[in-house]
């Protein structure tokens, strides 16, 4: 594991690669964390003069660089790993290029970052080992989303796997390269405190909440196509999920972890036209406000008057059923055009039995509220003594950080920096095996053949709202509310 390796990144050119994976690169490389790494190759279709693709990131990288990152002497010795070249995924040609170019370098090592269309990923994967790129020490990094549903994602594993073994692939879900999920495995596992605690006796329901405040943006015809439930739920709601879920692993190697995660995807209760009108909301965004500016509708935005069927928001009640999580509710919900954007998981202790204090009519609760974005915090809601002397024993809520402040402050690196380097270094613990992945587009597709069967509606809530009153409904007829 300790040759160097040279990475190739297919979409180098891409916005992806543009606002994430060359900060984070460069990041890695200031911090003197990218030892292994020995060349960087991006590729996109047009021919490039390297010194105007120099250039060309020399100025994305003031843009989207943390501020006080830029370093003249650090960008020095950067570009010096960074190259380009020119390939068209479908065409050999390209390939021939490259690989005169990774034989000129010494890395016996390569990792291929596929970060383009993945309707191209098979094809890129066959002309890699057609042109006999893929050595003994190869592996690739797939993007998301891995298809549109289990069939096509499946397609995509197959293709990719005939030229890289399971091991050799890293699926990402940036939210896993997130501190505080990772954080979670440490809070639970770490802390004699939690473990005790964290099962049905104790806890009540858990509410997991991905928020965006903008609209689909320049990804309409995308997301007309993949909706709030195929583009958020099946990746970064169930992964989170999973973790919170999961049974102590064996160890904390990549296999035990990811068993423990793939048991609760295979718990999860499917959602079927007999009961999805009282486990699902759809919404879609209508036009309102957000921070007080003007926006419109999604069918309005223009080019999107056909998207009837798409939704852009989401909630749902899903079961885990096993001996841990049975009884639990594990609330859902993500949307766009929301009223802010954060993303946060909270785990809601019972009740007690009853309240012996007198302004309390039993409605206060512990709260376990971890928040992955915009600050990556954790804090523990506790009920202390109302203070002063006109307040006999009377309860106020407080809440205690669990997090210092380096990892309050949320800047400390970026999910694509972690990941970035865990693949490169060929650790897998924060990527998607292909049974999990394949698991969470069954339990979706259930729930999108069961909207088509009951011809689930749409409903529409106001731009700068938290999702239509169904939402608050779903959690309501439980006697709950949403966190917020
Ligand atoms: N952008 C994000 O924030 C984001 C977040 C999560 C996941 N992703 C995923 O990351 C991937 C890339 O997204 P993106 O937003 O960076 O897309 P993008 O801005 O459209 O860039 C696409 C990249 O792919 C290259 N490309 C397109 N067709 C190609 C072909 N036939 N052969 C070789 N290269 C080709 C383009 O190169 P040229 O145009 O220079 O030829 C460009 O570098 C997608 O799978 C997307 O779903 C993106």
């Amino acid at each position: 594991m300790s040759a160097q390796l040279d990475l190739v990144i297919f979409g180098g050119t891409g916005d992806l690669s543009t606002r994430k994976l060359l900060p984070a690169l460069f990041q890695l490389h200031r911090h003197g964390l990218a030892g292994r790494l020995h060349r960087i190759v991006a590729s996109g279709r047009s021919e490039l003069d390297l010194e105007d693709f120099h250039a060309s990131v020399k100025s994305n990288l003031h843009a989207f660089l943390p501020a006080g990152s830029w370093s003249e002497e650090v960008w020095d010795t950067f570009r010096q790993r960074l190259c380009y070249t020119a390939i068209n995924a479908g065409s050999a040609e390209g390939y021939h290029a490259l690989g005169k170019l990774l034989d000129e370098g010494e890395a016996p090592a390569r990792l291929f970052y596929l970060a383009t269309l993945p309707s191209l990923y098979g094809e890129i994967c066959q002309q890699l080992q057609a042109a006999g790129l893929v050595n003994g020490d190869s592996s690739v990094v797939l993007e998301k989303p891995l298809g549109h549903d289990l069939a096509s994602c499946r397609e995509i594993n197959e293709q990719v796997s005939r030229v890289f073994a399971e091991n050799a692939t890293f699926r990402i879900d940036h939210y896993l390269g997130k501190e505080t999920v990772q954080n979670l495995l440490a809070l639970r596992f770490g802390n004699p405190l939690f473990q005790p605690m964290w099962n049905n006796t104790f806890v009540s329901n858990v509410q997991i909440t991905v928020a965006e405040d903008i609209g689909v943006e320049g990804r309409g015809d995308y997301y007309a196509k993949t909706g709030a439930l195929r583009d958020m739920v099946q990746n970064h709601l169930l992964q989170v999920l999973s973790i919170v879920a999961m049974e102590p692993p064996a160890s904390l190697k990549p296999t035990d972890i990811r068993d423990e995660k793939m048991k609760v995807l295979r718990c999860l209760e499917p959602i079927t036209a007999a009961n999805v009108k009282e486990r699902t909301v759809r919404g879609r965004y209508d036009a309102g406000a957000v921070d007080g500016k003007a926006v419109k509708g999604f069918l309005e935005e223009a080019g999107y008057q056909d998207a009837e069927g798409t939704e852009t928001f989401v909630a749902i009640k899903a079961s885990i059923n096993n001996w841990r999580w049975a009884g639990v509710p594990f609330y859902l919900r993500t949307g766009k055009r929301l009223s802010r954007r954060y993303s946060e998981i909270v785990i809601e202790y019972r009740r007690q039995p009853f309240s012996l204090f007198a302004n309390d009519p039993n409605e206060l609760t512990n709260k376990l509220v971890i928040h992955l974005q915009p600050e990556e915090t954790i804090s523990l809601h506790t009920l202390n003594k109302k203070p002063g002397l006109t307040h006999r024993l009377r309860l106020q809520p407080v809440e205690l950080h669990l997090t210092d402040d380096s990892q309050a402050r949320g800047d400390s690196y970026d999910a694509y920096e972690r990941l970035l380097l865990d693949a490169i270094n060929g650790d897998q613990t924060l990527f998607m095996r292909r049974d999990e992945v394949e698991t969470a587009w069954h339990w979706i597709d259930s729930i999108i053949a069961a909207w088509e069967e009951n011809g689930t509606p749409i409903k529409k809530y106001i731009s700068g709202t938290m999702g239509p009153n169904a939402s608050t409904a779903l959690v309501a007829v439980d006697g709950r509310a949403w966190y917020e």
